[in-house]
């Protein structure tokens, strides 16, 4: 049966660990995975903007022998109304797998129910599964374990990164420490699912409306946008609650109290959530983290199409 990768309660926390272990091994030229995609092809449907996304899935194909096809949602026929679910049973003709980016999160749930191929989110208004998993691992580069760490997101507690994160650290032992406003929440059952992952793995996971309490003793320090693609229209409103209180900035990581790491998945708004001395001081690992995306594309591409690993 195939599998597809939509969010990551579909991975055990075995599988994750998997894919973070083969991604490091691709990384560090110990798995070869030039041919894993001989004569195969990779479908991009992409509905919104990207830049690590979108070239980090076509590097990985074209790097592991295969071909990637990108397509603007607008440019397909579903721009003119053919249905979601015909689109999914033509493309799987053609194509081995499909990556794609929409709005709708059930935009992806009925192109995954009708294609045959496996189908990866490549981020929907609710979920960035690849973004988190290559930030698992990039932590466990970083600190050479997962289990145990503290991650602590500042900010937009319901934006697709936040819910992935939550899922992914609270499967595999990673405290997460939110510090975000009462307004920004994270959805209510991707926080019960994070809570029922976290008593199996151990993982604590603790809300705190201020930024200073949720960075104490934190591994990581994380942020994204305040406004998400999709949610331009609420701009101002958002910028008015998270500003000042929620910038992660010299100040706030006065309060972390340790030696830590700062990540971002970009793109940032600088002098927004993340002011430039931090994001470019020294501890930053923000382009070590968007480089890993290529690595764990590929230890996904290599899972998803059955050869072996997660
Ligand atoms: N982090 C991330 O997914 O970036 P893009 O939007 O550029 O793909
Ligand atoms: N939360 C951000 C992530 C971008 C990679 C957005 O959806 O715009």
């Amino acid at each position: 049966m195939k599998r597809d990768l939509l969010t990551l309660d579909d991975l055990s926390p075995e599988e994750i660990r998997g894919l973070v272990r083969d991604a490091l091994r691709i990384k560090r030229g110990d798995l070869d995975v030039s041919r894993a995609m001989a004569g195969k092809v990779l479908g991009m449907i992409f509905q919104k903007p990207s830049t690590r996304t979108r070239v980090s899935f076509e590097v990985a194909a074209l790097q592991m022998g295969g071909h990637a096809i990108y397509m603007g949602w607008e440019q397909l026929q579903l721009a003119r109304g053919e249905t979601i679910a015909d689109t999914a049973r033509v493309l799987s003709r053609y194509l081995d797998v499909i990556v794609a980016r929409v709005y709708s999160h059930g935009d992806l749930v009925e192109l995954a129910k009708y294609a045959t191929v496996p189908v990866i989110n490549g981020l929907s208004n609710e979920y960035h599964p690849v973004q988190a998993l290559s930030d698992l691992l990039t932590m466990y580069e970083r600190f050479g374990r997962l289990e145990g760490l503290k991650l602590a997101f500042i900010g937009d507690g319901g934006s697709n990164v936040c819910h992935s994160l939550l899922l992914g650290c609270s499967k595999v032992g990673v405290n997460v420490s939110l510090g975000v406003p009462k307004r920004y929440m994270p959805d209510r059952g991707v926080l019960e699912r994070a809570m029922r992952y976290a008593r199996e793995s151990g993982a604590e996971i603790a809300i705190h409306e201020d930024p200073r309490e949720a960075v104490k003793g934190a591994d990581v320090v994380y942020t994204d946008v305040f406004v998400s693609m999709g949610f331009e229209s609420e701009g101002e409103e958002r910028l008015k609650t998270f500003l000042p209180r929620y910038q992660v900035n010299r100040e706030l990581l006065k309060h972390v109290g340790k030696e830590f790491a700062f990540m971002h998945c970009l793109p940032a708004h600088r002098g927004e959530e993340v002011t430039d001395e931090v994001i470019d001081g020294p501890e930053s690992i923000v382009w070590d983290q968007a480089e890993n995306r290529l690595h764990m594309q590929k230890a996904i591409l290599r899972w998803i199409l059955g050869q072996g690993g997660g």
